[in-house]
Parts: structure tokens; C-alpha cells; sequence
């Protein structure tokens, strides 16, 4: 049992009681997801092993035994293709990979237990046992799918293996399970001019047995397990809706050649890497129990009382809230005690996209910046919540440079010059208690804060704390004092009670800034490694030589994550928006457009050009030659008929094909793919556009 201690003018409300709770020693084992073992990390990563890393830290602040396993993703075709493409094997690379990984992590102070591999023996244990129990249980089922084959590859092809034209709008170059133009989801059996992304060539289509985990089975397990309160709302509002639909079986064999474990008792057939992964959540447990003396089973049988939190991105709960829970539960296991499910990292409002620069890997940011500066940032604009979260380079400058240089580090590098001039030792006292004890007041409310992932509230809380803390300083101006030598033992209180504020704070943030409080504990000489270590204050003791904790972000450096190298980037500049570098125009500029709907009469290739279309486009009143570049998009035959919108004032344009007289209008999107806008249905040809 941890000590708790009630400050004294706290009545005993429902934050004693938490604290109460809290303070009986949990066990509780902690994942991020394995990161896939054929690419670089970058902050989307990051973030997830940040948000993780805070929790534990915490929980390991409060005394409980909490352990954080990771491991890499290793299986699959992706990983297979690119050893091929690397000329590797694939243990090759994903070895390489796993030590770049590890060392990215390590750089963004993520204090992982033990981090392993799927492509491991103790993987493929339990990724056997389950299978077996699962089978011997009547949870398998088998059945006989057509799927894409690539004959000269001599493999099977996954659906985005296989490209071709959209079967509903006609876009080109689309993927076999969906087309990014109209949205359309479908088959690649659907595709027109189907090819393979491999070998180029035109896939046939053959039957294979598969295995199939009957989901549907663990229909009322579920519904019973999410009824525990492992999930967040908004996450359990996307369940109804999939128990709404209904559980669908689910294919978890892939056929050789496969990067993968073979199935025990079916051979030549593999699991599918989404089966082994999240089970190499155990594989590492296991490995780090194993290392420990540990017994792997007092965590995962079904009673057990550690808790099991997994900590994932938006894009994988179906994995983790229906396969795997029903996974664990029929093979015998424990199910997750929770899933905490968090939002997409955007950079300056966006999607990170290579084409625009903004895809920042973890080793770019570790070559220019230091790592704590990010987590801060994060932690303060992290939230319980699924909502993606924004890294704004300008905002992140001014939030570290103003929060942690300017007010946290701030409170310390005023205060301990008077010590130091005062023999380097602390008064016995503290001049102002109260102001004290509203500090330590707050350790409740952030306990709840870090608890409930709510690490941006937090971070509020923490910084108007050290609002505080500044303001007491300038209210006592030391420095005036410091001038009359009759007022030494004012002026060494005045800065004990600032090193004592500013130690609060640092416990508070030793979550979230691990190396910073590590360096502040050396400064003052005591450990800042539990919250209950506040409840006395720190006097009468030396402390060190200050040594700078934090330093103000160069705005400049920090603008070169975003990759200059990327043509799209060249020519950004401050004044202008991040995501076109185009200039600015007026509104004026913008009203000067002839914006009209217009409907496609013919469409044709240009010969002698690979990238242009001839369009005769009917504006109502008169037809257009219009020749547009959007070819390796949109085949001819399927724009026949469509409304779209184009300028019609631009002034005609001599091409050596003839004069292109107008534009229409596309967009594109991060991966340079081209749409081209629409006018609503029904608005007749020649209308304008407003
Ligand atoms: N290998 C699977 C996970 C298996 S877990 C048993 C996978 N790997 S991943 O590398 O694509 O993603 C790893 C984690 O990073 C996922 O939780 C994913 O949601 C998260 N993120 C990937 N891009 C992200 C952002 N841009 N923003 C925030 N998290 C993102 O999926
Ligand atoms: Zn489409």
C-alpha cells in the first residue's frame, strides 16, 4: 500500500476517494501498436508511443507494477515486397528496421519494457496454441475463395495489389478495394482493365481454400465485454454500428509464397499477418516474463486481475475491439481490460503527405530538435478523445518557448542564483505556505487528468500553477531586494519558495519531460519520482549549480521538418499558405473568375501527347475546345456526360494541338491524384458558379 496523505483543508470528497483507490498497487501490462517492419517511423508513430509512454510513467509514478511491451510487426506482403525490392531477406530487413525503430523510440525517451518481434518464437507459440484452441473449439471454418492470382509473380494479390479503372465513375489507376475518386468500395474482381502492381500483368482469377474465424460466434461475449466500460464512447458508437451490420467471418490465411507462420496443420497456407499481430503483444510479454522469472500465465488467464490496456490509432479498432478481444476469449485468455483508441496526427492542418514534405520521420525531427520539447507539445494538446490531433509548426514554437522556457524554467533559473549567493543551501522555512498548499492541492485533479489520458487539462492546470509561481517572484521582486544587505535572509526564503514551487511542477511534468526532471532532480538533490513526494516541502538543503533545463526553439530550424527537398515546398514562405505556396490573391482577384457549369460532349486522347485530353465541353449557349491534362487519370469514354466546372473567361491558349479556350477544374490530392469537381446534379450546362 502506497501512503496517502489528505491535505488538510481538502474535505473528503470524491477526488480523496480516487485518490484512495489509486493508491492500492495495480499490476497493469501496456501496448502501443507494433509498428510494420518496411518504413521508417514518423510523428504519427510518435504520438501513440508518447501518449503510451505518459500513462505508464505515471502509473509507474503512482507505485503501481505496470510494464510496456512493444514489438515489431514483421509479417506480410508488404514486408515480403520490399525485401524483394531491397534484395533482402526478410529477416534481413526487418532487423534492420527493428534497430532503426528502437533507436528513434529511445531518442523520443520512450521507456518501453521490453520490445520484441512477431517473427518470433515466442510469437509463434501462441499464435499456434490460439489457432489450435480456436480450431479445437469449433471457431474455424473453411472455404474456398477466387482471388486476383499474378501468374508471373507466381502469387496470390492482395486487393491493393491490383489496380485498374474504377467500375462506377472511371477513374484510372484506382485501387482493387475502393477508388479514391468516387469512393466506390467493390472487389477487384469489379475493376475494368485489372493489373498487377508486381509484374504489371493482367491477374487471372483462382480459387483457394481459406480459413475463416467465425466472429459472429463472440456476437454476445462482446456486447457484453463493451458493456464493461473498456471503451470510449464514441468508439462504442462505432461497435453498435458494426454489431448493427453484423459480424463477418473473417479470413486470416494467406497462401504461400508468404511472409509469414505457417498454419500448424495445414500446410502451404499462412496466417494472415492481422492474426499474429496483435498476438505479439504476448509473444512479448512472454519474452519479458521469461527474462524476469516471471509466470506469463498470471497475466492472461481469464481471471486474472492485471489489467491490459492497449493503446491504438482510429484506422485499427476493428482489430482491436472485435477481432481481438474474441481472439483472446476463445482461445481461453483474458480479454483487454481497455482499448484506448486516439486521433490522427495532421501537420499544419493536414494530412502528412510525402508530396508536400510534411511526412516528418521521428530521426528528421531528432536531427534538428529535442525530443521533450514534442512530447510536451503533444501532452498539451492530447485529449481522451478520438479527434486528430494538430501539429502547427508556429503554435508549437510558441507553446514550448513561452510554457516551458518562458514560465516553467523560468521559476527556477530566477531563483537559484540567490540561493547559490546565499551559501547554496535553502531556508528553513517557507515564507508562504498557502501558496504551498494550493500547489499541492492540485495533485488530485492531475492525478484524475493523467489517469483519463486528459493530458492536455493537465498541462492547463500545471501551467497556470506555474502563472502562479512567476507572478509570486515579480510580486516579491528579490532583485530589489537583493540590493540592501540587511535583506539576504528575505531574499533566500523569497527563492526557496520558488525552487519549491518550481520542484512541484517538475514532479507533475516528470510524465511527460522524464529527462528534464532527471536533470532538475540533480539539481536539487532529492528524487522527483513520486507524486506523494510534495506533501513536504524541500528545506534546509543544498542544491546545485543551475545548468540550463530548456532552451528557446530557433522558428527557423524548426521550419526544416517540413521537407525543403520536396518539390511542392520550395517555395513556401512564411506569408503564404504552407500547403500550395501560391501567393495570396484578393477577393477581388477571386470575383474576377467566370466559373460555369459545363457538360462533357466528347472526350478524346491527344496523340502525340500522353498527358492531354481534348474535351468539347456544351456551355448552353456555346460549345469549347478545352484541352486538359488529365489522361493518366480519366479515360475519355467515361467523362462523356459529366457535368464539371470550368473557367470560362481564361484567355485562350495556343497549344501545338490546337487552342485550348478555358479550363476546367480539378483537385488534387496528397498523393497527386487528380479529381475533377462536379456541378451539383441537375444544374444545367452554362450556369455559373458562385
Ligand atoms: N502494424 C499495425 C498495428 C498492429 S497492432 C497489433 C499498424 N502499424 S502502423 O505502423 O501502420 O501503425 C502503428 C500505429 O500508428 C497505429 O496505432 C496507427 O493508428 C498509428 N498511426 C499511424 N499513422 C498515424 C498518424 N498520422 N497519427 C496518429 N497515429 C497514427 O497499423
Ligand atoms: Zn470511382
Amino acid at each position: 500500500m502506497a501512503r496517502v496523505t489528505k491535505p488538510p483543508h481538502l474535505r473528503l470528497g470524491l477526488d480523496d476517494c480516487y485518490a484512495i483507490i489509486v493508491a492500492m498497487t495495480r499490476e497493469i501490462l501496456v501496448t502501443s501498436a507494433l509498428p510494420y517492419a518496411n518504413g521508417p517511423l514518423h510523428l504519427g508513430h510518435i504520438i501513440e508511443a508518447v501518449q503510451t509512454d505518459i500513462w505508464v510513467r505515471f502509473q509507474k509514478m503512482q507505485g503501481h507494477q505496470c510494464l510496456y511491451v512493444c514489438a515489431e510487426d514483421t509479417h506480410g506482403t508488404p514486408v515480403m515486397i520490399k525485401a524483394q525490392a531491397e534484395g533482402l531477406a526478410p529477416e534481413a530487413l526487418i532487423a534492420k528496421v527493428a534497430a532503426e525503430h528502437q533507436a528513434d523510440y529511445q531518442g523520443f525517451l520512450i521507456g518501453h519494457d521490453h520490445f520484441h518481434s512477431t517473427h518470433s518464437a515466442e510469437n509463434r507459440h501462441f499464435t499456434d496454441l490460439m489457432f489450435t484452441r480456436l480450431e479445437a473449439a469449433g471457431h474455424i471454418a473453411q472455404r474456398s475463395v477466387r482471388q486476383a492470382y499474378d501468374e508471373q509473380a507466381g502469387m496470390f494479390l492482395p486487393d491493393r495489389y491490383v489496380r485498374g479503372t474504377c467500375p462506377r465513375c472511371g477513374a484510372l489507376d484506382q485501387y482493387g478495394d475502393s477508388c479514391e475518386a468516387c469512393g466506390a468500395t467493390y472487389s477487384p474482381a469489379d475493376l475494368k482493365n485489372p493489373s498487377s502492381t508486381i509484374s504489371g500483368t493482367t491477374p487471372i482469377w483462382r480459387d483457394s481454400e481459406h480459413l475463416f474465424f467465425a466472429l459472429g460466434n463472440f456476437a454476445d461475449m462482446l456486447r457484453e465485454w463493451v458493456a464493461s466500460g473498456a471503451l470510449q464512447t464514441s468508439v462504442r458508437a462505432k461497435l453498435d454500428e458494426w454489431f448493427e451490420a453484423g459480424l463477418q467471418d473473417w479470413d486470416i490465411s494467406r497462401d504461400a509464397p508468404y511472409f509469414g507462420f505457417e498454419i500448424p496443420g495445414h500446410s502451404g497456407k499462412f496466417f494472415y499477418v492481422w492474426f499474429d499481430a496483435p498476438i505479439g503483444y504476448l509473444g512479448s510479454l512472454k519474452a519479458w516474463c521469461e527474462r524476469h522469472g516471471k509466470s506469463v500465465e498470471h497475466y492472461l488467464n481469464p481471471d486474472s486481475s492485471v489489467e491490459m490496456h492497449h493503446f491504438i490509432g482510429k484506422d485499427i479498432s476493428y482489430f482491436h475491439t472485435l477481432f481481438w478481444p474474441a481472439v483472446l476469449h476463445g482461445s481461453g485468455f483474458r480479454r483487454p481490460t481497455a482499448v484506448h483508441v486516439h486521433g490522427f496526427l495532421t501537420i499544419n492542418g493536414q494530412k502528412m503527405s510525402k508530396s508536400r514534405g510534411t511526412f516528418i520521420t521521428a530521426r528528421r525531427y531528432l536531427e534538428l530538435l529535442p525530443a521533450e520539447a514534442l512530447r510536451y507539445y503533444f501532452a498539451a494538446k492530447l485529449g481522451p478523445g478520438v479527434d486528430d490531433i494538430d501539429l502547427s509548426l508556429e503554435d508549437f514554437v510558441s507553446r514550448v518557448n513561452s510554457d516551458l522556457v518562458g514560465k516553467l524554467v523560468n521559476i527556477a533559473s530566477r531563483c537559484a542564483g540567490f540561493i547559490a549567493r546565499g551559501g547554496g543551501q535553502l531556508s528553513a522555512t517557507l515564507p508562504d505556505e498557502a501558496l504551498y498548499q494550493e500547489f499541492i492541492a492540485a495533485r488530485p485533479r492531475l492525478q484524475s487528468a493523467y489517469t483519463a489520458r486528459d493530458y492536455s487539462l493537465a498541462i492547463r492546470e500545471i501551467m497556470q500553477l506555474a502563472d502562479r509561481a512567476n507572478q509570486y517572484v515579480d510580486s516579491q521582486k528579490p532583485w530589489a531586494l537583493a540590493k540592501d544587505p540587511t535583506q539576504d535572509e528575505a531574499v533566500k526564503a523569497i527563492a526557496t519558495q520558488g525552487i519549491n514551487l518550481f520542484r512541484v511542477l517538475m514532479i507533475y511534468l516528470a510524465p511527460v519531460l522524464p529527462a528534464m526532471s532527471a536533470k532538475a532532480s540533480q539539481f536539487l538533490g532529492v528524487p522527483l519520482s513520486r507524486f506523494d513526494e510534495i506533501d513536504q516541502p524541500l528545506l534546509n538543503a543544498p542544491i546545485q549549480k543551475y545548468e540550463a533545463l530548456a532552451t528557446r526553439l530557433d522558428p527557423k530550424v524548426v521550419t526544416q521538418l517540413i521537407d525543403t527537398a520536396s518539390s511542392a515546398n520550395e517555395k513556401v514562405k512564411t506569408d503564404t499558405p504552407p500547403e500550395s505556396g501560391k501567393p495570396e490573391i484578393s477577393i477581388e482577384d477571386f470575383a474576377k473568375l467566370d466559373l460555369r457549369v459545363a457538360r462533357v460532349l466528347e472526350a478524346s486522347e491527344v496523340e502525340g501527347s500522353d498527358k492531354l485530353l481534348r474535351l468539347t465541353l456544351d456551355l448552353g449557349d456555346s460549345q469549347r475546345t478545352v484541352f486538359s491534362g488529365i489522361r493518366k487519370h480519366y479515360a475519355a469514354q467515361d467523362l462523356v456526360g459529366r457535368d464539371v466546372v470550368m473557367v470560362a473567361n481564361l484567355a485562350p491558349r495556343k497549344m501545338r494541338f490546337g487552342t485550348s479556350d478555358g479550363m476546367v477544374l480539378c483537385a488534387s490530392d496528397a498523393q497527386d491524384q487528380l479529381f475533377l469537381l462536379s456541378a451539383e446534379a441537375g444544374v444545367p450546362p452554362g450556369s455559373p458558379v458562385s
